[in-house]
């Protein structure tokens, strides 16, 4: 009986400290950030078929992490979830297309912005729609708790029957595609994406001159200044070196 207990001993040992590893402290100090995305937003995220996220917000996480010495590893999360687990600390940081807004900066803190962004509304080519305003009525995809939806509830009201929120956006523009919705709300770098890739012949994207500027933020856990600061240094200097440039370039081509 008391060798079967001993014999358990290092096997205990081993677990915890394989779980004590993938375990996030409050950042900063850990060489492996553990990096959470909603990767599911190309050209900023997007999982492979192997399960390797790629994107724009992945390599400038990498960059940013390369710059200050520090390794990263990048998990789908998925949106909603990925706020809780920065909150929970199961991820150190958070990068995925986020717009600084300040109802999130009440609950996180944001690094300085990284990319500017605005809502725009996918509809099809034979669409005359110049203003969101004007869909009044029509039934409107959008992710459910992100700026796009914002956006819509500021013009139609938060409880506005036609809007349908999607978990991700890829569900939106599919519903979309199959004409079970009107429109769909979302980030322009995103629609252009899908424009060039897949949808342009019978899709168009509308700007409407009402919506806001947005900028893009990556986001710790509320007071993790000490991870924040390394973030922000970092993006400082891939934003001087060129390698923010370089990046940049590769996903949208020459900056305006
Ligand atoms: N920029 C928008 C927001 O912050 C949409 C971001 C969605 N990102 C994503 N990876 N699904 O609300």
């Amino acid at each position: 009986m008391k060798k079967r207990r001993l014999l358990w001993l290092p096997l205990l040992l081993m677990v915890t400290l394989i779980s004590g590893c993938g375990q996030s402290n409050d950042g900063g100090s850990k060489d492996v950030l553990e990096i959470g995305t909603d990767a599911a937003y190309p050209p900023f995220e997007k999982q492979k078929g192997n399960g390797e996220i790629t994107g724009f917000d992945v390599d400038i996480i990498k960059a940013i992490a390369k710059a200050e010495g520090l390794k990263v590893h990048v998990q789908h999360t998925g949106w909603d979830p990925l706020f809780e687990a920065v909150k929970r600390g199961k991820v150190d940081a958070g990068i995925s297309a986020m717009t600084i807004n300040p109802e999130r900066q009440k609950k996180f803190d944001f690094s300085k912005p990284y990319f500017d962004a605005k809502q725009t509304i996918l509809l099809p080519k034979s669409s005359k729609i110049k203003r969101l305003k004007e869909l009044k009525g029509k039934k409107i995809g959008v992710q459910s708790g992100t700026t796009g939806e914002a956006v819509v509830q500021k013009t139609f009201g938060k409880t506005y029957q036609g809007l349908k929120g999607y978990e991700d956006t890829p569900g939106a523009i599919d519903d979309l595609y199959n004409g079970r919705v009107d429109a769909v709300v979302a980030d322009d770098g995103v629609v252009k994406d899908y424009l060039k890739n897949r949808m342009k012949n019978q899709f168009q994207m509308v700007e409407d001159p009402s919506f806001e500027p947005e900028y893009y933020g990556i986001i710790v856990k509320k007071g993790n200044k000490e991870l924040l600061d390394k973030i922000n240094a970092g993006l400082k200097k891939i934003q001087s070196n060129g390698t923010y440039d370089e990046i940049y370039t590769q996903y949208f081509g020459e900056k305006k």
